[in-house]
């Protein structure tokens, strides 16, 4: 056949398939109502059967499209595998998404209850509205468009759809190991970031790793009398809050963890013009976090503080006297978590180390300091944007969402991602359907309803451009 033909033959197809999504959009929400029912939490122990039933859901949607879909058991939340391998010759793209959500505490703040998903003003009200289900979910919804309007699909496609995600994907890197030959494909795709603005649609090629830390200070065998002991022995939380202050350069906000810096890839020129350009209104984005001022480590624009340098951020503090009015203690312990977004090219494994040295050094006689990490970090990842996947993905956005994407790094993680590329030699496409202010881990979380579909479309596009990319 000649290329001509296949192209033809391509778009032919792609109509019947977006025909086909314009006049199923009802049913679609309506399966996406379904799922985000399902209080599918994964840090929640009291959720694991939720958690699996939302997988099940996800399988079973994946098996009445035609693709051959099960569930892999791990030790924790089970993880949905689909494929069609009926392209031989064409690409195979690995679509991964998670169908876990982040606990929707504090639910006092939902004006509609988290799990009953709600439309309003054309926005999808629930918990994973956007994060990840609703984005994840517009891909299988373009995969069975496909099937139900063509009978089949322009590409191989494999779906890998875990359950782990929101809490750093600890079974998932194992799965990779076992099943390279299962998952093995040309490119992973992912929808799990978000736009940049309404009609600024975005492609994502770097996003942030993480690690996770605890400390804690162990003073007195005993929280003491303050007047009676008070003087005579070191306060863990007063020495815990000092070891915090000498982890970060207050004036310059640069951390102060060794060897912090050392592998951090400086913003290239192209970069700065990019987020320079962008229209990114400051004094909007602080009057609605309420903040006074704006405040990040020096010589870096916002946009660069938030998506190109790392952070050392404290989660939480504890310890001591919590309740109301006053109780004169000196606490026998305190403790903080404490975490860290890393960078191209930080490696988590190093920081940790680096950062248990300082915490030690930082360390005062008469108190005992230990550091914990708490699961196994994730390390940065950063995509090159000159793949034919990422251009496909530029073109299929534009066809999409009726505009051109621009391209930017995100400040989330997605743990996993780095490993497609290390353990498969898969880049991923970061296409994000959501939009920055979705309320993604917020009270109130959504998705745009139109932001809905037109990523069903992207996604059906998407397909019919990496097919048409090898023609
Ligand atoms: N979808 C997010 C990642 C993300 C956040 C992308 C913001 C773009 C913008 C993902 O579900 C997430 O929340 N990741 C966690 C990972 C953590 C729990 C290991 C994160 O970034 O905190
Ligand atoms: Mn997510
Ligand atoms: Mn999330």
């Amino acid at each position: 056949m000649t290329t001509a033909t296949a192209t033809a033959d391509l778009e032919r197809d792609l109509a019947k398939v977006l025909d086909h999504l314009d006049r199923n959009a009802a049913g679609r929400v309506e399966e996406l109502f379904d799922l985000l029912r399902i209080p599918s939490v994964s840090t929640l122990p009291d959720r694991t059967g939720d958690v699996r039933r939302a997988g099940e859901r996800v399988r079973d949607a994946l098996a009445r499209a035609g693709l051959e879909a099960r569930l892999f058991e791990t030790p924790r939340h089970p993880i949905v595998h689909a494929e069609w391998k009926g392209a031989p010759g064409r690409p195979t793209v690995l679509v991964y998404g998670h169908y876990d959500v982040q606990p929707a505490e504090p639910l006092e703040l939902w004006k509609t209850p988290a799990f009953e998903p709600d439309v309003r003003d054309g926005n999808i009200y629930a918990r994973g509205a956007t994060d990840d289900k609703g984005q994840m979910y517009a891909w299988v919804k373009a995969a069975a468009a496909w099937m139900e309007a063509c009978g089949r699909l322009p590409v191989n496609v494999k779906f890998l759809i875990e359950g782990e995600e929101e809490i750093g994907s600890p079974n998932l890197e194992p799965f990779l190991h076992e099943q390279k030959d299962l998952l093995a494909a040309d490119c992973v795709l992912i929808s799990d970031t978000d736009q940049f603005a309404e009609g600024i649609p975005a492609i994502t090629y770097s996003l942030r790793g993480l690690l996770y830390t605890e400390i804690r200070v162990h003073g007195p065998s005993r929280d003491l009398h303050s007047g009676q002991f008070g003087g005579s022995l070191r306060n863990p939380a007063n020495a815990l809050c000092e070891i915090i202050a000498g982890l970060k350069d207050p004036k310059t906000g640069r951390v102060l963890v060794d060897g912090f810096y050392d592998r951090v890839r400086p913003i290239e020129a192209w970069e700065r013009e990019q987020l320079a350009k962008l229209p990114f209104d400051e004094p909007h984005y602080r009057a609605d976090l309420a903040v006074p001022e704006l405040y990040g480590e020096e010589g870096f624009s916002t946009l660069e503080r938030r998506w190109c340098r790392p952070t050392l951020d404290v989660n939480g503090i504890f310890g001591g006297f919590q309740g109301p009015g006053a109780k004169t203690i000196i606490p026998a312990w305190a403790g903080a978590k404490v975490s860290m977004r890393l960078v191209a090219d930080q490696k988590a494994s190093e920081i940790a180390k680096g950062f248990e040295r300082t915490v030690m050094r930082l360390a005062q006689e008469g108190v005992r300091v230990e550091v914990k990490g708490i699961g196994d970090g994730s390390d940065p990842v950063l995509v090159p944007i000159d793949t034919p996947w990422v251009q496909a993905a530029k073109r299929a956005v534009r066809r999409g969402f009726g505009a051109d994407p621009i391209f930017k790094r995100e400040g989330g993680s997605i743990p996993i991602a780095i490993t497609f590329k290390r353990l498969l030699g898969m880049d991923s496409v970061f296409v994000g359907y959501g939009l920055p202010d979705d309320g993604a881990h917020s009270p109130n979380e959504k998705m745009k309803l139109e932001d809905y579909h037109r990523g069903t479309r992207t996604s059906a596009i998407l397909l019919a451009e990496v097919a048409g990319s090898r023609d």
